[in-house]
C-alpha cells in the first residue's frame, strides 16, 4: 500500500518557474532507501516531485528516509516490497501515479557477485525485468536506470567515452550489462520507450548536513567509507591493494563523484526524457573526467578530518584495473549536468556523516 503525504502550499511558496513543473509529477523510485537512492530523493522532493520510494531494505534502513523527509520538510511515499514482485510494482505504479522511475534497486557488491552469481542475476536481472513489464501494464515509458563503469570492463582507452566496447568481468557487472542490453532491444522493439541509462563513476560523500550517507553493512569493500572506519577508529588501519600499477603513484585511480553531484543528474537526466518529442535509450557517464589515486583519496580525508589515517601496502586485489576516469562531455552536452564538488568536498562530506553516525543509521 502507498502510503503519501504532500508537503504544505507554504513550502512550495519560493520555488522557481523551471522547478514549478515538476510539481505534482510523481516518481517511483525503487531502491530509493539506498546511498545514492536517499541522495536523490531528497534531491527529488526539493524539486517539488512527489516521489514513492520502492524498496525490500535488503541493504538499507528506513531512518534514512525518516532523515530525508527531515531534511526536505516533505513525505516521501513508502512501499516495502521486492521487485521481483511484479504485482506490487503495478500497484505502486498506479496508486502513486508515477510516469517515470527511476531503478536503483539491486545488489552491488563484486565479491560476493563471484560466489553468488545466481542470487545476483534473480535479483537485478529478474528485478529489472518485472519492473519494465509492469511498466508496460501500467504504461509508464519513462526509466532512469542506474548501471555502471564497470560496463566497460577493462578500459582499452581512457577518459572513458560512452562508445567505448562494453564487456563484463565479473557476474555483478554482467547483470549491469545484460539490463543495458535489455533495454536496448526493448527500445528497438518499440521506439515509445524514453530509457536513459546512467554509468556511474564512483560514488562518494555525503549530503553536506551529514544526516544521510553511505552505510555499508559489515567490513566495506569500497575505499573511503573503509578510510572514515579508520578515521572514526572503528578499524585499525588500510589496506592499499597494490602500489605497483603503471599510474602516477602506482596505485589505482578512480573517478570519485560527490553523490549529491551524482543524485542531481538524475534529476537532468528525468527532464531529458520528459521533454523530449520522442522516445529515446541513451547512456550517458556520470562522473567528473579527473582520476585521483588511492593515496590521493587518504591524503584528502587527512586534511579533511585532521588526523593520520595509517595505511599499509598489500598486494593487488583480484579483478581490479588500474585506472578508471570518464569523459563527462556528453552529460554536459545532453542533460545539461556536470559535477562541481571537489575531492575536498567529498571527503569533508563524508567526514561530517561519518564522524556524526559513527555506526551508520544504526547509531
Ligand atoms: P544500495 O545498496 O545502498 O541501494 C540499493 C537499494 O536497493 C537498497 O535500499 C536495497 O534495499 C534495495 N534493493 C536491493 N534489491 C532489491 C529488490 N529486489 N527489491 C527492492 N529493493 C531492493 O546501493 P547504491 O550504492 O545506492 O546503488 C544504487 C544502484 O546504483 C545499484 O543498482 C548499484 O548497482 C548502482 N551503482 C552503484 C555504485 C556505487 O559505487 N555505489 C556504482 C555504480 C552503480
Ligand atoms: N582500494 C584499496 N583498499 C580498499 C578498498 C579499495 O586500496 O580497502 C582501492 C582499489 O584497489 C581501487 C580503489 O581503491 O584502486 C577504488 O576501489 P573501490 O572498491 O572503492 O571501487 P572500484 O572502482 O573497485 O569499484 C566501484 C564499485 C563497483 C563499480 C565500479 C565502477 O564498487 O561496483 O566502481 O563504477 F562497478
Amino acid at each position: 500500500m502507498v502510503k503519501h503525504a504532500r508537503g504544505t502550499g507554504t513550502q512550495f511558496s519560493n520555488l522557481k518557474a523551471s522547478i514549478v513543473d515538476s510539481l505534482n509529477t510523481s516518481i517511483l523510485v525503487t531502491g530509493g532507501a539506498g546511498y545514492i537512492g536517499s541522495h536523490t530523493c531528497l534531491e527529488l522532493l526539493r524539486a517539488g516531485f512527489r516521489v514513492t520510494v520502492f524498496d525490500n531494505f535488503s541493504n538499507s534502513d528506513s531512518e534514512a528516509l525518516r532523515r530525508v523527509e527531515r531534511i526536505a520538510g516533505k513525505k516521501l511515499g513508502v512501499v516495502n516490497a521486492d521487485v521481483r514482485d511484479r504485482a506490487a510494482l503495478v500497484e505502486a505504479l498506479r496508486a502513486s501515479e508515477a510516469t517515470a522511475v527511476i531503478h536503483f534497486a539491486g545488489l552491488k557488491a563484486v565479491g560476493e557477485s563471484v560466489h553468488q552469481p545466481l542470487r545476483y542475476y534473480d535479483n537485478n536481472v529478474v528485478g529489472a525485468l518485472c519492473l519494465l513489464e509492469s511498466m508496460e501494464v501500467c504504461g509508464v515509458r519513462s526509466l532512469v536506470f542506474s548501471s555502471s563503469a564497470t560496463v566497460y570492463g577493462d578500459p582499452q582507452f581512457l577518459p572513458l567515452t560512452e562508445n567505448h566496447p562494453l564487456s563484463a568481468t565479473n557476474p555483478y557487472g554482467r547483470t549491469k550489462l545484460v539490463i543495458e542490453d535489455m533495454l536496448r532491444d526493448a527500445y528497438a522493439s518499440n521506439a515509445d520507450w524514453r530509457y536513459c541509462i546512467l554509468r556511474y563513476f564512483n560514488p562518494v560523500g555525503a549530503h553536506d548536513s551529514g544526516l544521510i550517507g553511505e552505510d555499508p553493512q559489515g567490513i566495506p569493500n569500497n575505499l573511503l567509507p573503509f578510510v572514515a572506519q579508520v578515521a572514526v577508529g572503528r578499524r585499525e588501519f588500510l589496506n592499499v591493494w597494490g602500489n605497483d600499477y603503471e599510474t602516477p603513484d602506482g596505485t589505482g585511480v578512480r573517478d570519485y563523484i560527490h553523490v549529491v553531484d551524482l543524485a542531481r543528474g538524475h534529476l537532468r537526466a528525468l527532464d531529458m526524457l520528459q521533454q523530449g518529442t520522442s522516445g529515446q535509450c541513451t547512456a550517458v557517464n556520470l562522473g567528473t573526467g579527473r582520476g585521483y589515486s588511492v593515496l590521493d583519496m587518504v591524503r584528502a580525508f587527512e586534511v579533511a578530518c585532521g588526523q593520520r589515517v595509517p595505511y599499509r601496502i598489500e598486494p593487488r586485489r583480484a579483478g581490479d584495473i588500474a585506472a578508471c576516469y570518464s569523459d563527462p562531455a556528453l552529460a554536459r552536452s545532453l542533460l545539461n549536468w556536470s559535477a562541481t564538488r571537489t575531492l575536498q568536498t567529498m571527503c569533508e562530506d563524508a567526514w561530517r556523516w561519518q564522524k556524526s553516525n559513527p555506526a551508520g543509521y544504526a547509531t
